[in-house]
């Protein structure tokens, strides 16, 4: 079973989706550890509720990375997701996990990376919206890509609307590209994710 280490700083739909999949056996992992940056994360409730372990360090913790590297390890964490983290990880951080971070992006990427995607797509009036579960480097929302999805833009969305829908989407991708990894289907090869076996 393979152990799965959660990065949050909000909410937490999307951990909430990835706890879900693992409860009812879509994805063959554990969410065995949360670890936020916002102590007032609801994502933390999320965690409890479950039963999950959950730890919140005040967003200017000095050595907040090597705290969160210490908590992965003592609970033996074979991949860590970052669900929401707004964070910009180090590369000292990704080396202990090569691999091994993956992120979600309300975005289908390399357009709009950064803050704010759904409404940056939203104003530049894309037709496709989407979003990208990717391995994470050391450049924001820049990985080797595993999955994306895409969303129509419809005549009548707002950018509320698409928000909505694009965040549905994640919850789809998100624990499937969990389930591919856990089943050590995912190979990068130059920087491109090849997925082997059917989809
Ligand atoms: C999602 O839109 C995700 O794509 C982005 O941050 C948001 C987190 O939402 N990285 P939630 O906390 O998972 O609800």
């Amino acid at each position: 079973m393979m152990r799965i280490g959660v990065l949050v700083s909000g909410r937490g739909t999307n951990l909430q989706a990835i706890i879900d999949a693992c409860e009812d056996g879509r994805v063959p992992g554990k969410v065995v550890v949360v670890i936020s940056n916002n102590p007032d994360a609801y994502a933390l409730t999320r965690a409890r509720n479950h039963k999950i372990p959950a730890f919140a360090f005040s967003p200017d913790t000095p050595d907040l990375e090597e705290q969160a590297i210490q908590k992965l390890k003592e609970f033996g964490v074979d991949l860590v997701c970052l669900a929401g983290f707004m964070k910009v990880l180090s590369g000292q951080f990704l080396s202990e996990f090569p691999q091994r971070v993956m992120n979600i992006h309300p975005a289908i990427l390399p357009a709009f990376r950064g803050l704010e995607a759904q409404r940056r797509a939203w104003e530049r009036g894309v037709k496709i919206a989407g979003c990208t579960v990717h391995f994470v480097d050391e450049k924001v929302d820049h990985g080797p890509i595993i999955l994306q999805a895409a969303v129509p833009v419809l005549e009548s969305d707002t950018l509320e609307t698409l928000t909505e829908r694009i965040l549905q989407e994640e919850h789809r991708i998100y624990p499937e590209a969990i389930r591919l990894f856990a089943e050590n289907r995912l190979k990068v090869e130059e920087g491109k994710v090849k997925i082997q076996g059917a989809l």
